[in-house]
């Protein structure tokens, strides 16, 4: 991890805890929480639509330092789109953070590329930061073809965006085959892929961007596996998935250099 980027590790709760059980497990991590841990890392919660009214109170109530994140939006402000959410309704509930492009989203829900862009661009303009995912499938990784899939995918997504504002944002490197296996990319090979995003981004939006951007690691990340990931130079962090739904665990991951 470079020391000029604060490292962001992210909750990415999925379809898990509906806002009792949301409310119960931020509690719990906020007992177990210092504030000298949120100066080291950011420290953001994407739980479920639902649950984000929920925790906007408790947040503000007891004025914690989580950041609270989406996990999902539409690109459109507002008009006829059944069952969408508009990023500025998630603004408005103290949203800082969207995540797009999830695989999960891309897989199951045919989120494209342009898809991606239009999100990000939405997010953008609402005032939020959006979290874009990208990652290889286990043949892509198979037949070499990591680096080209992620350049593709990253080049994409910040189509037309300013350098500032893609500067500003936040990417996760996901390999798809990680992605809640228990399988995890080795510390060396997240590193040379997320590495390879930055090189893109530089490409694109040029050096300032490129190393101001945060890049994430997401897959199977653990408290067993978090400290040797993030020790990297290119690693500014974590999406987790299953683990961030055990406080305990969590908070171990977030406190990963102690
Ligand atoms: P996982 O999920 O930590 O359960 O592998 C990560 C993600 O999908 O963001």
């Amino acid at each position: 991890m470079s020391t000029a980027r604060k490292p962001i590790i992210a909750a990415n709760w999925k379809m898990n805890q509906n806002h009792l059980e949301a409310i119960q497990l931020t509690q719990k991590l906020t007992y177990a929480f210092e504030r000298a841990d949120f100066e080291k890392v950011e420290v953001v919660l994407c739980p479920p639509f639902t649950d984000i009214r929920s925790l906007q109170t408790l947040i503000d109530a007891d004025k914690l330092d989580f950041k609270l994140g989406a996990q999902h939006c539409y690109f459109e402000e507002s008009g006829a789109f059944t069952g969408e959410i508009a990023p500025s309704m998630l603004a408005k509930l103290s949203c800082s953070y969207v995540i797009v492009g999830h695989s999960e989203r891309r897989e199951l829900f045919g989120e494209s590329d342009e898809w991606v862009n239009k999100k990000a661009k939405a997010i953008l303009k609402a005032g939020m930061t959006p979290i874009v995912c990208v990652g290889e499938t286990l043949e892509e990784r198979e037949a070499g073809n990591t680096n080209q899939k992620i350049a593709a995918q990253t080049v994409a997504a910040f189509e037309g965006i300013s350098k500032d504002a893609v500067g500003k944002c936040v990417i996760a490197y996901e390999p798809i085959w990680a992605i809640g296996t228990g399988r995890t990319a080795t510390p060396e090979d997240a590193n040379s892929a997320i590495g390879h995003i930055r090189a893109t981004v530089a490409q694109f939006a040029g050096d300032g961007a490129a190393q101001a951007v945060r890049i994430q690691y997401g897959g199977s990340v653990k408290s067993g596996n978090a400290s040797v990931l993030m020790e990297q130079p290119e690693i500014d962090g974590a999406l987790v998935g299953g683990a961030s739904l055990d406080a305990d665990e969590f908070v171990r991951i977030v406190r990963y250099h102690s």
